[in-house]
């Protein structure tokens, strides 16, 4: 018999794409916490620290934050109906409970509709007039999705028709856009954030970045903006907003707009404003650009990142297009239950009325002791950074992470260099081997040639823990430059 075995799946038949997709956040610095951890638990005390500090991803459950209790005790009874019946649960959790029971016929363990619930998608829809001042939002045109990765995932494959199609994304990026981007086999179109203005978007550099990619034959079809901003922290002014839906609709793109830390705003003068409350409010034509916009369970006081719930909202786009998409969404039959059930927990937080004064309270609660924290922490981290040598840290308006700026000596770089690491890398691994804390090397999200930074959550509980843990970065942070003068 002929020899097939080199038919089989192998790393040179495979889809090269997946290869070429790089995906930082859980890169080499996760891989030797991994390590780190794996010898802890085996009781070798060969580190001046105890415990692995995971400040490398948006994972607030993770360190310490605590589950909305109203949102856990709605899920049991939703996976376990008999609590409804029972008095281990508040009167008001198990009313809306009950109202959920009702509307999913009883059955958490059945698919729902594809693009999901509809119930839910019409409250999501009154959350969004809410939030926008009025502008309507159509059940029709929400997904609910896994996670808000689903969605965007599920926009850009439409979007990269073919090799030549180019998305253009933010640098420094979350790296889910250049990944997802390199699996589709399209092109990154990257424009840089001005970091001296904290950040922000800068029209020319977004200009260039177009005239540029189109010269070179790229079909640029979209552009992602991420605000609040990931990995920078930064906040968007409403009139850059306006100017990119101009710069948008002027070269034809879309507006893929990541909005899932819309709830972590921390800036004492800036406040979120939606792109779709920017682009409808512009005159014509500028309030007929295409846009997707993105939301999501696992960020602002929910931190459910594994839950995997998030939605999708497509507005002015082609209705061949919508039909499309939906058919898209069919195809995997639907996102997870539980997941829509939470995004409507997102959507639609308890009142007074509905649930009573104890259930209001306690969510209210819960829900300052969250953001209180962690507008707290956003502050710490950048006068704290800022207090550190050789580094510079641009203010925290909003998110969960600071990016600051490391200054690295040549000595430092060519110690880096011999042991075949980017500067920033080393140094990260090095506060990894020396205080236990996961960060993430600037390069993973892309910055500026010459230009170092790492990119830290604001996630450690509570703050005095989270204090020390900075402290104990400035010393490793002060003494390494010390070291490589
Ligand atoms: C900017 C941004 N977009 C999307 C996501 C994906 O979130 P999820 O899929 O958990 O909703 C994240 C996660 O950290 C993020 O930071």
């Amino acid at each position: 018999m002929q020899d097939t075995s080199s038919n089989f799946l192998n790393l040179q038949n495979m889809n090269q794409a997946i290869i070429k997709a790089e995906y930082a956040v859980r890169g080499a610095m996760v891989l030797r916490a991994e390590e780190i951890k794996t010898k802890l638990a085996l009781g070798q005390q060969i580190y001046p620290f105890d415990e692995v500090k995971e400040c490398n991803i948006g994972n607030p459950q993770m360190l310490g934050q605590s589950p909305i209790t109203f949102c856990r005790q709605v899920l049991s009874c939703l996976l376990s109906p008999e609590l409804i019946e029972t008095n281990i649960f508040p009167e008001g959790v198990r009313k809306r409970a009950k109202y959920y029971h009702e509307n999913i016929k009883g059955n958490i363990g059945a698919y729902s509709q594809s693009p999901g619930y509809k119930f839910v998608r019409e409250n999501v829809a009154k959350f969004i007039e809410k939030r926008d001042g009025g502008i309507p939002s159509n059940p029709e045109e929400i997904f609910l999705t896994e996670g808000a990765s689903a969605g965007i995932t599920m926009i850009l494959s439409a979007l990269l028709a073919d090799k030549d199609c180019g998305i253009m994304l933010p640098l420094p990026q979350y790296p889910l856009y250049s990944a997802t981007v390199a699996l589709g086999r399209g092109k990154q179109v990257p424009y840089y954030l001005d970091e001296e203005t904290g950040w922000q978007i800068k029209l020319p550099d977004l200009t260039q970045a177009y005239e540029e990619a189109s010269k070179n034959g790229v079909k640029v079809r979209a552009i992602v903006v991420i605000n609040p901003g990931n990995p920078t922290g930064q906040i968007l002014e409403e009139d850059t907003m306006k100017e990119i839906v101009k710069f948008a609709y002027e070269s034809g793109l879309c507006i893929l707009a990541d909005e899932v830390y819309q709830q972590n705003i921390w800036s004492e003068t800036k406040k979120f404003v939606s792109f779709k409350k920017v682009v409808a409010n512009m005159p014509e034509p500028y309030n007929k650009t295409p846009l997707f916009s993105f939301h999501s369970c696992s960020k602002g006081i929910l931190g459910e990142c594994g839950i995997r719930g998030g939605f999708l909202e497509i507005f002015n786009v082609d209705r061949g297009v919508d039909f499309q998409l939906k058919k898209l969404k069919t195809v995997s039959l639907c996102s997870n239950t539980v997941g829509q059930i939470m995004v409507d927990l997102l959507v639609n937080p308890p009142t007074e009325e509905e649930n009573g004064k104890e259930v209001f309270e306690k969510y209210n609660q819960e829900r300052d002791d969250i953001l209180s924290s962690l507008k707290r922490k956003a502050k710490m981290v950048t006068k704290m950074m800022n207090s550190m040598k050789n580094v510079e840290c641009q203010e925290v308006e909003g998110a969960l992470y600071c990016f600051p700026k490391i200054k690295f000596s040549e000595r430092a770089i060519q110690e880096a260099k011999q042991r075949n690491l980017a500067p920033d890398l080393f140094y990260c691994l090095q506060a990894l081997e020396e205080t236990g804390i996961v960060c993430v090397e600037g390069t993973g999200f892309g910055q500026k040639e010459g230009t170092y930074h790492l990119r830290t959550t604001i996630l450690i509980r509570p703050d005095d823990k989270f204090e020390e843990s900075l402290e104990l970065f400035k010393k490793f942070n002060d003494n390494f430059h010390e070291k490589y003068r």
